[in-house]
C-alpha cells in the first residue's frame, strides 16, 4: 500500500532523512522504532506530505501510496488524501484537539469533510466510532470538552478523529507514549483490533521494542535518518543483525527508564549538524572495525524479507566481526 523509496529530506542543508527504505501491505502493522532523534516523525511528516509546513522538502526518492506518487502531489490533492485515506496520530492529544470545541463536532469534522455526510448523519457515526473505541457512555461524552477527559478517553478521541474520514492507512506516532502502561496496552490492543477488521495499513511509531513485540508484524528500525534494519518481527526478534537493533532489543524499556534511552550503549542519535562519516552508528558500535569510519553500508538481504545496513551482516549473531 505504502512504498517509500530511498527517500531524503532536506531543511536547507540539512537532511534529517538521509535514503529511507521501507513498505507497509494492507492488513498489516508495520512497526518504526529507533532512539528520539532518528528520524521517525519526520518520516510520519514526509508522508502525510506536511514538511512545507515545518520549513522542509523532500530532495529525492519517492513515496508512493495505492501507486500513486506522492513526493510530487499539489496541495490540493495531498489536502483530500490527508484525513481521507491517510491519516495520522499524534503523541500529544492536545495538540490535535481545539480545546475550545466539544469532542464530538471535533470527530465529525472528518466523516463531512471526507466522506460528505451532514450533520446528523455525522453525528450518529461519530458516537457510534466513540463506542467503538470502548469509549463509555459516547452519546454524553460528544458534548464534553477535551479537559473534561481523561489522558486515556482523549487518545481515544484522537484515534476515533483519524477513522473518521475511513482511512486505509493511519499512521501513529508514538500513540501511547503520554499514557501509563495499563492505558497504554488497552490503546495498542485497539489500534490491532482496528486493523485486522478494518483491513488498514498501519505505521506504528514507537522506541519501544517491547510495543513492537506485543502489537506489530514486521519492523524497520531506524537510526539516524536511515533504515539499519528491517523484516518480519519473529526474525528481527530471534535473529538481530544490526548491533543497534541488537541493543534496543536488550532494553526493551522498563519502568523508571528515561523515554527514547538505550541502557546498553551510551552515546546519543548524533545531531543531523554534525554526521559521522561511514556507517553511522559506528562511534556507539560495539563491534566496529575500521571500515565502518568509511564506508556507508548498504542494504543487504540475509533472508527473505530480512534486509540489514551493517558491513558486518554476513556474520551470524552474537558472532564477533
Ligand atoms: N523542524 C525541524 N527542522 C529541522 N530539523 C528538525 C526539525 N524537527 C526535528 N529536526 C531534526 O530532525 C531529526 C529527526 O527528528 P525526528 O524525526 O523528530 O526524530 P524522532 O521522531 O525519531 O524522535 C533530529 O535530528 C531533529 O533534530
Ligand atoms: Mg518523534
Amino acid at each position: 500500500m505504502l512504498t517509500v523509496d530511498d527517500l531524503e529530506i532536506g531543511f536547507s542543508t540539512l537532511h534529517p532523512l538521509a535514503g529511507v527504505d521501507f513498505s507497509v501491505a494492507r492488513g498489516e502493522i508495520l512497526g518504526l522504532v529507533g532512539e528520539s532523534g532518528s528520524g521517525k516523525s519526520m518520516t510520519a511528516m514526509s508522508v502525510m506530505g506536511l514538511l512545507p509546513l515545518i520549513g522542509g522538502r523532500v530532495t529525492r526518492g519517492s513515496i508512493r501510496f495505492e501507486g500513486e506518487e506522492l513526493t510530487t502531489l499539489d496541495e490540493a490533492r495531498y489536502r483530500r488524501l490527508r484525513g481521507g485515506r491517510i491519516a495520522l496520530i499524534t503523541q500529544n492529544p492536545m495538540t490535535s484537539l481545539d480545546p475550545m470545541v466539544r469532542v464530538g463536532p471535533q470527530i465529525d469534522q472528518g466523516a463531512r469533510l471526507h466522506l460528505g455526510l451532514d450533520a446528523r448523519a455525522a453525528r450518529i457515526r461519530t458516537v457510534e466510532l466513540m463506542a467503538r473505541m470502548r469509549i463509555p457512555d459516547a452519546a454524553r461524552v460528544y458534548d464534553l470538552h477535551p479537559h473534561q477527559l481523561s489522558g486515556g478517553l482523549r487518545q481515544r478521541i484522537v484515534i476515533a478523529m483519524a477513522l473518521a474520514g475511513d482511512p486505509e492507512l493511519l499512521i501513529a506516532d508514538e500513540p501511547t507514549t503520554a499514557l501509563d502502561v495499563i492505558v497504554q496496552a488497552q490503546i495498542v490492543q485497539l489500534l490491532v483490533e482496528l486493523v485486522r477488521e478494518r483491513d488498514l495499513a498501519l505505521m506504528l511509531i514507537t522506541h519501544d521494542m517491547g510495543l513492537v513485540a506485543q502489537a506489530c508484524d514486521r519492523v524497520a528500525v531506524m537510526y539516524s535518518g536511515r533504515i539499519v534494519e528491517s523484516g518480519p518481527v519473529a526474525a528481527i526478534f530471534e535473529d538481530p543483525r544490526h548491533p543497534y537493533t541488537r541493543a534496543l532489543i536488550g532494553c526493551i524499556p522498563r519502568p523508571g527508564m528515561a523515554e527514547g534511552t538505550l541502557a546498553g550503549i551510551p552515546g546519543t542519535v548524533p545531531s543531523i549538524a554534525d554526521l559521522p562519516s561511514g556507517c553511522r552508528f559506528h562511534p556507539r558500535c560495539p563491534m566496529a572495525v575500521a571500515a565502518c569510519r568509511d564506508r556507508v553500508p548498504q542494504t543487504v538481504a540475509v533472508a527473505a524479507d530480512h534486509g540489514v545496513a551493517c558491513l558486518l551482516a554476513g556474520a551470524a549473531s552474537g558472532d564477533a566481526p
